[in-house]
C-alpha cells in the first residue's frame, strides 16, 4: 500500500493548513487503520538458555509493544516458540552423547518458564518439534516446490569421508576469508558477523572428526531470491522508509549486493524432512522451517489463526536482534509472497546487540547473565532487569550492561523516584486519614500544571512505543513517578498539614490519581509493580483510556496495606556478580592458553640435555631488587651451596610465598650480572600462552641436591 500524498493540494493551501495536512496524513500512514496486531518474537534456539542480550533486543521490547496494544484493548496476540532444528542442537547432543531431542526438550522447558518468570505475556510458546508445525512446514514447502517456485540443483559440498556426511553450516570451521580469524563457521563468522557459505571458508575442517573435507555431489531446493529484488525494493525501499534506518540500511546494502537463490534443504538427519518421495537424508534448512514457525504457533493458539495471517488488516510485527535482518525482511517475505496467501510483516524494529561489561556477549565463552540464573539470584526483582534493559536498550547501536548500571538505576531510580513516590503517596493516606482516599477540594495553580503535564505523558508514551522507541517510551513512564514525586516534594503534605488540613486532602488525592495512573503507563514495562501497586490502592486494572485522568479512585475507597515497591541493592551483591564474571574470564584465558601450544623446539641431542645439572633446592630467603618490577633475589639452598639466583618472577609470586618452597635450578647455567646482582642460576618454570607461571616442584620433600635428568 503506498501512500499518495495530496501534494497539489498542498500548495494551494495556506501554511497552517500545510502543516495540519501533513500531520493527518503521517498519522494516517502510521495507524493505516488496522484491525488486529500480530507481534512474533524469534524463536529462541532451544540449545541454550536466554540471556541479557536477547532480553534487551528481542523479548522485552516485544512484550512492551504486546502488553501496550492489550492495554488499548486492540485485537493483539503475541506467538514465539522454540527454534528446535538447525546443526548447533545436534553439535550439541552429539558433545553430550544424547539425542537432539533431548537437547531440546531440555532448552525449550529452561527458557519457557525462564519468560515465564519473567512476565513475558506470550499467548503461545509453542515449538517447532511439534506436529503442526511439521505439517505447516512440510505443506508450505510443497506447495512451493508444486508451482515450481524453487530451483532444483545439484552441486558439489563439502563431505566428511570419515564421518561418512554431508557437512552443512556449522559442521564445518575454517579461516574466515574477510577478518582471518580462525574458527569461522560454514554459515557465519562469529568474529566479525559476516554471513559466509562454506564455499568461501579458507582451510574448511570437519567439525566432526577434524578431518579435511572432500567435495562431493548433493541436489538440494533453491529459493530464486534474486527473482524477488522487484518485490523487495519496491516493498521496502519504497513503501517502508519509515523503517528503523538500521534494518532499511541493511535491507538495503543486501538488495545493492545483489540477491542469489538460497538454499532452502540442508543433507541433514534432524529437521523436517523435505516431502518429496525419494528424498530419503534431506531436510529443510532451519532458516526456511524457522519463521513459518510463527504461522504454526498461530495455528496452536486460535482456531481462527487464518484472520492473523491472510487479512491485510492485520498489522504484522517481527521483533529480532540485527543478526536475523536479512531472514525476516528479505527471505520469509520472498517466501510468504512465493506462497501467496499470506500477509507480509508492517514492521520489524530490530534492534543492535546488548555487551556486557564491555565484552561481546557469547555463549560459547559463558560471556552472559543467562536469564534463569537471574532470577534465582535477584527473586522479585523481575522488573528491575526489565527496566534496565529497556532502559539501556541497544534501539540505535550497540550497547552496554554493565553491572554497575544496573545498580544505581535501580537505587537511584527505580528505588529513589518510584518506588518513593508510591510509598509516600500511600503512607501519607494511611497516616492522616486512616487509608480513606481524601476529597479532591479546590485546585491551585501549581496543581492545574501539574495535571495538565500529566495529561500531556499520555501522547508521547503512544507515539514513542507505536514507533517502536521504547527507551523513551520508559522514560515517559517514569515521568508520571518524577511529576509526582515533586509534586510531593514542592506542596509538602508533612509541614501544610499542621497549618492547612484542608488542603492536605487535595494534595494527597491528587498523589493518589498520579499513583493510579503510574499503574497505566508502566504496566507494559514492569508489569509486577503495576500490579503491586493496584493491590496498594486495592483497585482494579485500569485501560489505556484511562491514562491522564484525575478521577481514578474515588473519595472515601479505602486503599490496602502499603509495602516497598523496590528494594536499594548493595555493593556485595554486585561485587558478587562482577566476581563471576571475573573468574568467568580468567577461565576463559586459561582455555584459550590450553589450546594455543607453541611449537616444539628443534631437536638436542642426549649429550646436549645431559649437560644441563638441574637440581631440587630450597628457597631459603627471597626479596625484590630496588627499582625493577620483575626482579627477586633468591638464596636457595641447592644441597651443593647456597647461593643467589636472580629471578623475573615478581608480578608472579610475592617473596614471602615462595620461602620454604622446593623448586627445580638448573645450577650450572653461567652467572649473569643483573641490576648489580650477580645470578647463579636459574629457577625452571612452566609458562603458558597467556604468560601465567607455574614454580615445578618435586610432588613429595625431597633432598636438595637431588639430580633431575
Ligand atoms: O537467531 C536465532 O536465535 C533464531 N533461532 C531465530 C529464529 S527467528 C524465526 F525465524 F523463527
Ligand atoms: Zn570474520
Amino acid at each position: 500500500m503506498k501512500l499518495i500524498l495530496p501534494y497539489n493540494a498542498l500548495t494551494r493551501r495556506g501554511a497552517k493548513s500545510k502543516q495540519k495536512l501533513k500531520t493527518n496524513n503521517y498519522i494516517n500512514m502510521a495507524e493505516k487503520n488496522f484491525k488486529r496486531v500480530l507481534i512474533t518474537s524469534a524463536l529462541p534456539y532451544a540449545n541454550g538458555p536466554v540471556h541479557i542480550g536477547h532480553l534487551a533486543g528481542v523479548y522485552v521490547p516485544s512484550d512492551i509493544y504486546a502488553r501496550y496494544q492489550r492495554l488499548r484493548g486492540r485485537d493483539v496476540i503475541s506467538v514465539c516458540g522454540s527454534d528446535e532444528h538447525g546443526v548447533p542442537i545436534t553439535i550439541k547432543a552429539r558433545k553430550e552423547g544424547i539425542t537432539p531431542q533431548d537437547v531440546v526438550d531440555r532448552y525449550h522447558a529452561i527458557i519457557k518458564d525462564a519468560f515465564q518468570r519473567l512476565g513475558m505475556s506470550f499467548d503461545i510458546y509453542s515449538r517447532t518439534s511439534s506436529p503442526t508445525h511439521r505439517t505447516t512446514a512440510s505443506d508450505f514447502f510443497r506447495k512451493l516446490y508444486d508451482e515450481g517456485k524453487f530451483i532444483e540443483q545439484t552441486s558439489e559440498q563439502y563431505y566428511d569421508e570419515e564421518a561418512k556426511t554431508f557437512l552443512a553450516d556449522r559442521y564445518i570451521v575454517g579461516t574466515c576469508p574477510r577478518c582471518q580469524s580462525e574458527g569461522a563457521y560454514g554459515d557465519q563468522c562469529e568474529k566479525c558477523g559476516s554471513t559466509l557459505s562454506p564455499d568461501e571458508l579458507i582451510n574448511p575442517t570437519s567439525k566432526l572428526s577434524g578431518s579435511t573435507p572432500v567435495k562431493k555431489p548433493t541436489k538440494h531446493w533453491y529459493l530464486p531470491l534474486d527473482q524477488y529484488d522487484a518485490f523487495l525494493r519496491e516493498w521496502i525501499l519504497e513503501g517502508h522508509k519509515e523503517w528503523k534506518s538500521n534494518v532499511y540500511g541493511q535491507c538495503k546494502s543486501w538488495l545493492d549486493t545483489g540477491l542469489q537463490p538460497r538454499a532452502v534443504s540442508r543433507d541433514l538427519d534432524w529437521g523436517i524432512p523435505v516431502p518429496v518421495e525419494g528424498e530419503e537424508g534431506k531436510v529443510l534448512y532451519v532458516w526456511f522451517d524457522a519463521p513459518i514457525g510463527y504461522i504454526s504457533a498461530t495455528k496452536d493458539l486460535t482456531p481462527d489463526w487464518e484472520k492473523y495471517w491472510k487479512d491485510d488488516q492485520t498489522k504484522m510485527v517481527h521483533f529480532i536482534g540485527k543478526d536475523n535482518i536479512v531472514f525476516h525482511c528479505i527471505v520469509f517475505p520472498s517466501m510468504l509472497k512465493a506462497h501467496g496467501d499470506y500477509i507480509l510483516p508492517e514492521n520489524v524494529p530490530a534492534n543492535e546487540f546488548l555487551n556486557l561489561e564491555g565484552d561481546k556477549i557469547s555463549t560459547s565463552k559463558n560471556w552472559a547473565v543467562w536469564l534463569h540464573e537471574y532470577l534465582d539470584d535477584f527473586p522479585g526483582k523481575e522488573d528491575v532487569l526489565r527496566y534496565v534493559l529497556c532502559a539501556n536498550a541497544p534501539e540505535t547501536k550497540d550497547n552496554d550492561f554493565t553491572w554497575k548500571d544496573f545498580q544505581a538505576r535501580n537505587n537511584n531510580e527505580l528505588v529513589a523516584i518510584l518506588g518513593n513516590f508510591v510509598n509516600r503517596a500511600l503512607v501519607l493516606t494511611k497516616k492522616y486519614y486512616g487509608g480513606a482516599v481524601p476529597e479532591c477540594g479546590e485546585l491551585t495553580d501549581y496543581d492545574r500544571d501539574t495535571i495538565a503535564e500529566m495529561a500531556g505523558i499520555k501522547a508521547s508514551l503512544e507515539s514513542n512505543i507505536e514507533n517502536y522507541r521504547f527507551r523513551e517510551a520508559l522514560k515517559d513512564a517514569m515521568s508520571v513517578a518524577r511529576i509526582g514525586n515533586k509534586y510531593l516534594a514542592d506542596t509538602e503534605p508533612w509541614k501544610v498539614v499542621k497549618s492547612d488540613p484542608e488542603r492536605v486532602k487535595t494534595i494527597l488525592n491528587i498523589a493518589l490519581q498520579i499513583t493510579a495512573n503510574i499503574t497505566i503507563a508502566i504496566e507494559p514495562f514492569m508489569p509486577f509493580s503495576a500490579e503491586k501497586i493496584l493491590k496498594m490502592l486495592a483497585i482494579e486494572k485500569l485501560g489505556w483510556d484511562n491514562l491522564g485522568s484525575m478521577s481514578l479512585i474515588a473519595a472515601g475507597h479505602q486503599i490496602g496495606e502499603p509495602s516497598l515497591l523496590f528494594e536499594k541493592i548493595e555493593d556485595d551483591v554486585i561485587e558478587k556478580q562482577l566476581k563471576r564474571l571475573e573468574e568467568i574470564k580468567k577461565a576463559n584465558a586459561a582455555a584459550a592458553a590450553a589450546e594455543h601450544v607453541t611449537e616444539q623446539k628443534e631437536e638436542c641431542s642426549f649429550d646436549d640435555f645431559q649437560k644441563m645439572d638441574i637440581r631440587v633446592s630450597t628457597i631459603l630467603e627471597a626479596e625484590k631488587i630496588a627499582k625493577t618490577k620483575k626482579l627477586l633475589k633468591l638464596t636457595v639452598d641447592t644441597g651443593i651451596d647456597k647461593r643467589t639466583i636472580v629471578s623475573g618472577i615478581a608480578e608472579h609470586f610475592k617473596p614471602e610465598e615462595l620461602v620454604g618452597k622446593q623448586v627445580l635450578v638448573l645450577v650450572n647455567l653461567a652467572p649473569r650480572e643483573m641490576k648489580g646482582v650477580t645470578s647463579q642460576g636459574m629457577i625452571l618454570m612452566a609458562e603458558d600462552a597467556s604468560g601465567k607461571l607455574e614454580l615445578l616442584s618435586p610432588e613429595n620433600k625431597t633432598n636438595n641436591g637431588a639430580i633431575v635428568g
